[in-house]
């Protein structure tokens, strides 16, 4: 075992040409014949997979109390562009990735996150020929790339495991809030404006509007949280009814939460009268 390195490398490589010479194996037609079986035996597998999923798959839209086959229905409603409380979910294969946003805020450390990780891994990953320029190759002798493999695949196996089970949406979260709010706007006990908290903090209008130091403040949406001093909860229906007819082209209507949800919200905007109103 203890041969000298410089002598080894010779060594293999007069063993390698000697295996090439006597064992070598022509390209045509020995690997054009293996990469043919290959290919036939990969897109047999699509053809049986789309088979499967046509003669399984239910005949109407998911949720029609029509099973879905077990690869999916036939087809699905389609998307709806002027969502706003949709929650986009990468595939699971990006699980990891989806994770490892939600540990860094925005917008401090959000750029190491998605430039400055990837890009160091990626680096270390191309490098890996020129700074591990040992021949040794028996994992038991490599404890640092070893380790770090193990690393990486269990944080990468965390993370995905996190991501799949993380609880939704900033929108879960917000609700927590909603007694702090309550408290500072003084509503505290007046159920109805506590259900439209929570249902503003789980429809998205966080995502344009602030509110109480919360919220995005995109696409020129003001802040909500002295709006109740200007107009009454009927006014707010009407207003989340249809945004249009009050010239907001930006906000879609919320009309699809219905009369009960929307009053609820409605007393919530009007007790909404900022701090200092009480
Ligand atoms: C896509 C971004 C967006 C979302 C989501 C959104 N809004 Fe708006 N909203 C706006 C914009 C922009 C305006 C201002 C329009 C204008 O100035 O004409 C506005 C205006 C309003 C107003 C009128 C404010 C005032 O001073 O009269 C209210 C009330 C309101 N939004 C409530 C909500 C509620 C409640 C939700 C969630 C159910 C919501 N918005 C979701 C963009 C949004």
């Amino acid at each position: 075992m203890a041969r000298d390195l410089g002598e080894l490398n010779r060594e293999d490589f007069a063993r390698y040409k000697d295996d090439v010479k006597k064992e070598g194996k022509p390209f045509f037609p020995r690997a054009i014949f293996h990469d043919t079986v290959m290919s036939l035996v990969v897109v047999g597998i699509i053809v049986a997979l789309a088979a499967i999923w046509y003669y399984d798959a239910g005949d109407t839209p998911e949720g029609e109390g029509l099973e879905p086959g077990i690869l999916g229905p036939w087809y699905t409603e389609p998307a709806d562009p002027a969502t706003t409380n949709f929650v986009p979910r990468p595939d699971w294969y990006f699980y990891f990735l989806f994770y490892l946003l939600r540990i860094f805020k925005w917008p401090e450390t959000v750029f190491i996150a998605t430039v400055g990780i990837p890009t160091i891994c990626l680096i270390l990953l191309i490098g890996l020929p020129f700074y591990d320029r040992r021949r040794e190759r028996r994992p038991l002798h490599r404890p640092v790339a070893m380790v770090a493999a193990v690393l990486t695949i269990l944080s990468m196996a965390v993370l995905t495991w996190k991501g799949a089970t993380a609880k939704e949406a900033l929108g879960s979260e917000l609700v927590l809030l909603v007694p702090s709010w309550a408290e500072e706007q003084g509503f505290v006990g007046n159920e109805e404006a506590e259900k439209g908290a929570k249902l503003f903090a789980e429809s998205g209008c966080l995502n344009c509007h602030t509110y109480l130091g919360q919220g995005a403040g995109n696409l020129g949406a003001p802040d909500l949280s002295e709006v109740g001093a200007t107009n009454d909860a009927a006014y707010f229906v009407q207003y989340l009814t249809n945004p249009a007819a009050y010239g907001n082209t930006v906000m879609g209507s919320y009309s699809y939460l219905g009369a009960e949800n929307l009053a609820a919200l409605g007393e919530f905007l009007a007790a909404s009268k900022g701090t200092s109103g009480g």
